[in-house]
């Protein structure tokens, strides 16, 4: 099967490439830019005509969409760009499949939730209350796609990491190394998830894909203060004091979920995966990252 991979520089789309090293089926990488060492189509996923000619042209049968406006600060003062990308991008790509009776798989957020102040974990059939412009964005990518009525995967997940890229545990990395102190909300709960354990799922259900929406993260709970405690932990940082607080200390344009725990029962018992604990993946990343310094 020939299978396009957009968002393909970013950090999922970095894992998607390590995963798939060997594969039978056919990977084609595909971004904006071309980056230096990397293998890239040009896609641009907002040229709904472009995306038509690479699925006519390479005969593509799923299309893994990594491809997003992520950045959920800067969301706030540029809707259209996040509506743009984040909603209208995925309704292309859902069009270019329906067209060939192709597939979609889409990555989408814990951030559809969040208003509602929930305390228990989430699970897929509860309505979406997001909090600011990125989590609104994804769910109407959500709910374009479901329009579309093309065959797809949706994958909320949540706090992704990977060595690629811009993400907390690298900034985190740097933070406990240089500052002697440090203050990290402890109000806003979650799970992280190893982008490189999300490819490895996504490979696993393109094997034998159901359609329908699932939740994926790494196995248990944690707040980004708890998860910046592990982070110094296991990369040997024992110099920085590392506090909670309160979001609050934190001005920021957005108000993020307090409990975006994902249940994810349904992917566990409808694909059979073991999805690792979230402290044993975060160990493996770091592992990583100094072995690649
Ligand atoms: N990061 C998280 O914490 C998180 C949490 C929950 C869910 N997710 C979801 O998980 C997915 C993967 O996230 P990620 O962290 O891997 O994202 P990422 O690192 O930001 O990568 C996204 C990629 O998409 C590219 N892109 C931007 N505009 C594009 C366009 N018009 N056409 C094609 N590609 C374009 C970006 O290029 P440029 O960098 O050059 O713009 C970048 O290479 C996204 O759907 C995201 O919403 C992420």
């Amino acid at each position: 099967m020939n299978i396009l991979v957009t968002g393909a520089n970013g950090q999922l789309g970095n894992e998607m490439r390590i995963v798939t090293r060997g594969s039978k089926d056919k990977y084609i990488f595909t971004d904006v830019i071309q980056v230096e060492g990397l293998e890239t189509t040009i896609l641009d996923i907002t040229d709904i005509e472009a995306i038509r000619a690479i699925v006519r042209e390479n005969d593509v049968k799923a299309i893994v969409n990594c491809a997003a406006y992520t950045n959920v600060d800067a969301a706030e003062s540029n809707q259209e760009l996040a509506e743009l990308l984040n909603a209208k991008a995925p309704e292309n790509l859902a069009k270019a499949m329906k067209e060939v009776g192709g597939l979609l798989v889409h990555i989408s957020t814990d951030y559809v939730f969040g208003k509602e102040p929930y305390n228990t974990p989430c699970r897929e059939d509860q309505k979406g209350t997001p909090t600011g412009v990125y989590g609104l964005t994804k769910l109407h990518g959500e709910q374009n796609i479901l329009a579309s009525g093309c065959d797809y995967i949706i994958i909320r997940t949540a706090w992704l990491y990977s060595e690629f890229g811009k993400n907390f545990v690298k900034t985190m990395l740097n933070l406990t190394a240089t500052k002697p102190e440090l203050k990290v909300v402890f109000d806003q709960v979650g799970t992280p998830t190893y982008a490189y354990d999300l490819a490895q799922a996504i490979v696993t259900i393109l094997a034998n894909p159901k359609t329908g929406i699932y939740h994926y993260s790494n196995e248990g709970v944690c707040s980004w203060f708890d998860f910046t405690k592990m982070i110094a932990e296991f990369s040997g940082q024992t110099n920085c004091n590392i506090q909670p607080c309160h979001s609050e200390e934190f001005p920021s344009p957005v108000k993020r979920p307090s409990f975006s725990v994902l249940d994810k029962t349904k992917i566990k018992e409808t694909f059979k995966l073991e999805i690792p604990y979230w402290t044993d993946s975060l160990k493996k990343c770091i592992k990583n990252l100094s072995e690649n310094k």
